[in-house]
């Protein structure tokens, strides 16, 4: 098969193409280098381009066939959602819609999509599963579920077979085929306290610690990269196999804590790890666990790789990427 990978030089879209290319698919990754990595995307076919520019995107891909689109190209920063609503809606919405016209225009009928918990905002019950309510609580969480209802909308006019992938928190690497986590600003805990570890001079603060959870730290689930690649592959299989539309959440079901990733990442590096305390980033709910039976069931995937293989491989990793600064 060969298959169009947008957002193919970013974290979790790279790690798909490493899966697709073990499985002995044919990829096209479809880029615009304004997060991804050029050195992520060596050895495969690669079009930059902008989905939010239909013409170029028409242009670009034109008379070409794919047996399917996994789409991950999207911004994915929720603090600067809010404050880019803009490029929020036209990079993630827009180019959504840019993409499916491209794709119905030349008959590609199956599209995985890289979706998010964000789109259940506030969480209602201990795990949450998909048929808790949707209520994004930022841009970000609104852009996703908007791109859910619009693949949803086009897979009832009957020419596209799609599937959401609610991800929890994405974490770890495979660092034995060099890639990795690398975002600038980087965000997300477990590569800051990693980057900490490795001599970056950068504060490392824990945000909140009177949240009502066992140790008054946020609780989330960590889901190792190949797992979600792993699941990408089967959903992909399973719309060859009996089309629809469908949305499945992503996670381990197993929740931890703030400090109990600090201790697992000080474990994995050797060391303590210096922080600080301060005060609760606004937005973050006490605790997001996932209820993934659905995928389990649907697809027949379950995560293989638990919070010592996701910190292991995001330490191997870090060295690998203190070397490529
Ligand atoms: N945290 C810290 N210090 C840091 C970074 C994070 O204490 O330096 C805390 C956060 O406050 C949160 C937890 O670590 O409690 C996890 O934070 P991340 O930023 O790593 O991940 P989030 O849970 O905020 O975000 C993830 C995805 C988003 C998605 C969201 C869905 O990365 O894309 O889940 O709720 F929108």
């Amino acid at each position: 098969m060969h298959y169009l990978v947008t957002g193919g030089a970013g974290y979790i879209g790279s790690h798909l193409v490493l899966a697709l290319v073990a499985a002995e698919h044919q990829v096209t990754v479809l880029d615009d280098f304004s997060t991804g990595h050029r050195w992520a995307t060596e050895g495969h076919e690669v079009i930059e381009v902008d989905i939010r520019d239909l013409a170029a995107l028409r242009s670009a891909l034109s008379q070409r066939h794919f047996d399917g689109v996994f789409h991950f190209a999207a911004k994915s920063l929720v603090g600067e959602s809010g404050q880019k609503p803009l490029l929020y809606y036209q990079n993630n919405v827009t180019g959504t819609a840019n993409l499916m016209e491209v794709a119905l225009e030349n008959g590609w009928g199956h599209c995985v999509f890289s979706s998010t918990a964000a789109v259940y905002g506030n969480p209602q019950a201990a795990a949450i599963a998909e048929d808790h309510p949707l209520n994004p609580v930022n841009v970000y969480g609104d852009t996703k579920l908007a791109m859910e209802r619009l693949l949803s909308a086009v897979h009832q006019q009957g020419a596209m077979h799609a599937v959401c992938l609610r991800y929890f928190n994405a974490a770890g690497a495979a660092p034995l085929a060099h890639r990795g986590e690398w975002h600038e600003p980087e965000t997300h805990l477990i590569p800051n306290i990693l980057r900490r570890a490795g001599g970056e001079d950068r504060p490392l603060t824990i945000f909140g610690d009177d949240y009502d959870t066992p140790d008054g730290t946020c609780i989330r689930d960590y889901i190792h990269v190949l797992d979600l690649a792993d699941a990408h592959l089967k959903a992909m299989a399973m719309l060859h196999r009996q089309g629809g539309f469908h949305t499945l959440n992503l996670g381990s079901e197993k929740g931890y804590s703030v400090r109990e990733i600090l201790s697992a990442c000080e474990q994995a590096v050797g060391a303590p790890i210096s922080h600080d305390i301060g005060p609760r980033r606004p937005g973050d709910p006490p605790r997001l666990v996932a209820d993934a039976s659905q995928a389990e069931q649907v697809l027949q995937w379950r995560t293989t790789r638990n919070l010592q293989a996701i910190v292991e491989s995001a330490w191997l990793w870090e060295q690998q990427r203190q070397v490529l600064l």
